[in-house]
């Protein structure tokens, strides 16, 4: 049996090297980089919560893992939209390359059934008016299985899509970084009691040897987030990885794990 701390959320879904990642084309590297640190945050949130899902026991404790849940699928739908709303096809117009992002809007078809079941499960055992179901950790797996290796399969492949944008003639940078910009602040927007915890939560201070912590924000906004935007679901946030600081915290359930 593996102990609590041996099975923090850098598994079961590989997590994408950063630090390794090349292009000739310093815009698409940059954009490479952000987006392969946004997926790694998405991968922890989810590997946190899968690998302490069959160590939750209390009824209370089952409603804020599936609130988690809830709170990571609107956020991962959120990533999403915005890609295929704003980013792709701004790609898409400067490269002049339709198929460009074709391969990852279909990889996003083939993993909606399964977030979607996920959602709908989460939503069920949530719902008092259905109390015939409830969470079952088995269930619960079985469900982010289905559609986990075909995401985080995505995650990786964008980005070598991103790299590849190295094609690009130099004068298409300055549109590309408008983009890119665009979908940032897209990505920003929605509740900052959800949103914000969640995301700096699923950082690692020490990936890759450390030296980069991502997202990049001013020291305050850190602090600001912990003490006021942290406040509204705190007990949800027990199923964080790690600090708002990106510090892995240990494991809140797991089998040698004492409960908050
Ligand atoms: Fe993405």
């Amino acid at each position: 049996m593996t102990t609590a701390l041996t099975m923090w959320a850098d598994q079961p879904f590989a997590l994408i090297p950063v630090k390794s990642l090349r292009s000739s084309s310093p815009m698409a590297l940059f954009m490479s980089q952000d987006m392969a640190n946004a997926h790694n945050n998405l991968l922890r949130a989810l590997n946190s919560v899968y690998n302490q899902a069959p160590y939750v026991t209390n009824e209370a404790d089952k409603r804020d893992l599936l609130q988690y849940t809830a709170f990571w699928v609107d956020w991962i739908e959120h990533h999403h939209h915005g890609e295929e709303e704003v980013l792709f096809p701004a790609v898409t117009r400067v490269t002049g390359k339709e198929s460009l992002m074709a391969h990852n809007i279909e990889q996003h078809e083939a993993f909606l059934p399964g977030l979607h079941a996920l959602k709908d499960y989460v939503t069920a055992c949530l719902d008092t008016a259905k109390p015939d179901v409830v969470f079952a950790s088995q269930r619960y797996r079985e469900i982010v299985d289905s559609f986990a290796h075909i995401l985080s399969e995505h995650l990786a492949d964008e980005i070598v899509t991103l790299t590849g944008l190295e094609v690009c003639e130099a004068g298409d940078a300055a549109k590309l970084k408008e983009a890119y910009a665009e979908f940032d602040a897209k990505m920003r927007e929605g509740d900052k009691s959800i949103l914000y915890p969640l995301v700096m939560g699923s950082s690692d201070a020490g990936f890759e040897g450390g030296g980069a912590l991502w997202p990049a924000v001013p020291p305050p906004v850190r602090y600001l987030i912990h003490y006021v935007f942290e406040r509204k679901h705190r007990s949800v946030w027990r199923f964080l990885p790690s600090d708002t600081w990106g510090k892995r915290k240990v494991v809140a359930f797991g089998p040698s794990a004492d409960h908050e």
